[in-house]
Parts: structure tokens; C-alpha cells; sequence
């Protein structure tokens, strides 16, 4: 998995800084470039794996990787800004508010969302079939559906009266963080017009355990390794499966989880086994 990474890692950046290279010189370009830099580009990595599955060559699926960080990227930004968790420090860097300020943090994150449907545009990608496929399942996924459903519910529950049943967190979750790794799990297939069903068992599990993974570093992680504020979420009083179970149980649901995402992959037999790894790496980063 570590060599595919990095080579995905590679490939994505160089992506991205073409796709902002022709944009007009200033702060709203150095503030988008800067906030899609770094990341452990993970939701790139299921995007590429998930494509290479499905015969889909790295060069089609590239710029849909791209997106998919492009419009991660501008979730972060807006996540930080003071009016939604306020933070200052983002992999390891000022986050953009600071560094620049509110009003170009706010333009920098609309213009990185706009720019992920634009690469999802892309001819290299395959037939103009497989892109509408994939606008269409994009758009549902980081909107008000999707990811900003979740954003939303997860601010509404800062102010909620009674702490939210597990139910209730699933939903938020599997909306906030859930919804795009889903799609990029799913990019092959929706390229492909092959059968999502599998992948799609494998990443809302692990979309899931991924947030529970978040959510623990936030109790037991050091700002030096992750990059970011830590021991946040309780006092601003976050819904977390952290927060309804505890840190024991919380790990184990982890675990079965991720027990759960491997399930989803037994059609593709050996040739998932970056996919594997992955799931297995989501709960035991430190990052
Ligand atoms: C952080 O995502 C935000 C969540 C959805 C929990 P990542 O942990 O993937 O952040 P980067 O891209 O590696 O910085
Ligand atoms: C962020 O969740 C989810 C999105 C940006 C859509 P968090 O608020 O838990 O992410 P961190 O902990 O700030 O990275
Ligand atoms: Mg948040
Ligand atoms: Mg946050
Ligand atoms: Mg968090």
C-alpha cells in the first residue's frame, strides 16, 4: 500500500497544481493552492484503487481523484473558520483564515468546490456517459444530502438539549465524512457501469470507522503528529460515537467495522489488497 500511496500522492498533486496553474496570479489562487497541499490522501488512494479494480487506468481516473481532494480540501477550509470549529492549525500549518483571512478562506473553499466539478469534467475520464454518472453521484454526495447534511447536523448538535442516540450519530457521521468517501470508493464501478454494491458495503463502513478514528485522535492525539488542534470536540460539545460510548467501546466498534469493510471486498479477492490495508490503517493512524 505505502508505494501506491506515495505514487498517488505524487500523481495528485502534480494534478491539482495544473489544474490551478492557469488561474488569474494572487491571494484566491495561493490560498486554494495551499490548502490542497498535503493530507494523507486517502479518499485519492480509494478513488485510484477503486478505478484500478474496475480496468480504469490512472490516467482516466486521476482527475477525479483530484476533485475529490479539491472538494475535501474546501470542506476543511470552511470546517475551520471560526463560525463552524474555529481552528487555527491545519496539517500542521496556519489554517487559511488565519493565514489570510475570513473572506478569502470562505472564496478559496467555494472556488476549490467549484474547481472539483470542473475536473470532473475532464475527457480523460471516459465517455460523456460515465462523467454525467459521476457529476450526478458527486454533486449528491458533498451536498445537502450528502457531506453539508452532515456539517450541518453536527453543528445543530453543539446546541442540541440531549446528547444524540447512536442512531443519530450514524447519520451525522456517515453524512459529514461518510458520504465522500463513498463516492470515491465507489468512482471505479460509476466509471466502469459495473456494479457499485461491494465497494459501496466496504466504504460505509469504513467512512464510518474513519470518523471514529478522528474522533479518538481528537481525545489522544498529539498536536505535533496530526497536524491539528486536539481535545476540541468535548468542549465544544461535538456528537461523537467517542462521546455516547467511550474510548473502549468506540475503538471496538473500530474494529468491527473495518472487520465489515474487508467483508465488501471479498469479490475482488487478492487483487484488494490495497484496499485491505487501507481499512486497516484508517483506525491505527496516529494522524
Ligand atoms: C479530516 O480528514 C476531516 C475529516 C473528515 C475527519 P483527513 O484526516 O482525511 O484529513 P487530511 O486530508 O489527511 O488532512
Ligand atoms: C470535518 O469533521 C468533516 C468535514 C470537513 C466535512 P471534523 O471537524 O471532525 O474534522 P477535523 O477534526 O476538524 O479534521
Ligand atoms: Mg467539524
Ligand atoms: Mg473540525
Ligand atoms: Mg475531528
Amino acid at each position: 500500500m505505502d508505494a501506491r500511496l506515495s505514487e498517488v500522492k505524487a500523481l495528485v498533486q502534480q494534478a491539482l497544481d495544473q489544474a490551478m496553474a492557469g488561474l488569474p496570479a494572487g491571494d484566491l489562487r495561493d490560498a486554494m493552492a495551499y490548502a490542497v497541499t498535503g493530507g494523507k490522501r486517502i479518499r485519492a488512494f480509494l478513488v485510484m484503487e477503486s478505478a484500478r479494480l474496475h480496468g480504469i487506468s490512472d490516467q482516466a481516473a486521476l482527475p477525479v481523484a483530484a476533485a475529490v481532494e479539491a472538494l475535501h480540501a474546501y470542506s476543511l477550509v470552511h470546517d475551520d473558520l471560526p463560525a463552524m470549529d474555529d481552528d487555527d492549525l491545519r496539517r500542521g500549518q496556519p489554517t487559511v483564515h488565519v493565514k489570510w483571512d475570513e473572506a478569502t478562506a470562505i472564496l478559496a473553499g467555494d472556488a476549490l468546490q467549484s474547481l472539483a466539478f470542473e475536473l470532473l469534467s475532464a475527457d480523460q475520464i471516459g465517455d460523456p456517459a460515465a462523467r454525467i454518472r459521476l457529476i450526478a453521484a458527486f454533486a449528491q454526495a458533498v451536498g445537502a444530502q450528502g457531506m453539508v447534511w452532515g456539517q450541518a447536523l453536527d453543528i445543530a448538535a453543539e446546541a442540541a438539549a440531549e446528547p444524540l442516540d447512536l442512531g443519530a450519530i450514524t447519520e451525522l457521521q456517515d453524512g459529514k465524512t461518510g458520504a465522500l468517501i463513498r463516492f470515491a470508493a465507489t468512482a471505479g464501478p460509476l466509471i466502469a457501469n459495473a456494479d457499485s454494491g461491494p465497494l459501496d458495503q466496504y466504504a460505509g463502513a469504513l467512512g464510518l470507522a474513519f470518523q471514529i478514528a478522528d474522533d479518538i485522535l481528537d481525545v489522544t492525539g498529539n498536536e505535533d503528529v496530526t497536524g491539528k488542534r486536539v481535545r476540541k470536540d468535548d468542549a465544544a460539545g461535538k456528537a461523537t460515537f467517542v462521546s455516547l460510548l467511550g474510548l473502549d467501546q468506540a475503538r471496538a466498534r473500530a474494529r468491527s467495522l473495518v472487520q465489515q469493510a474487508e467483508g465488501g471486498l471479498s469479490p475482488y479477492g487478492e487483487n484488494a489488497g490495497n484496499l485491505r490495508e487501507l481499512a486497516r490503517f484508517v483506525i491505527e493512524r496516529d494522524t
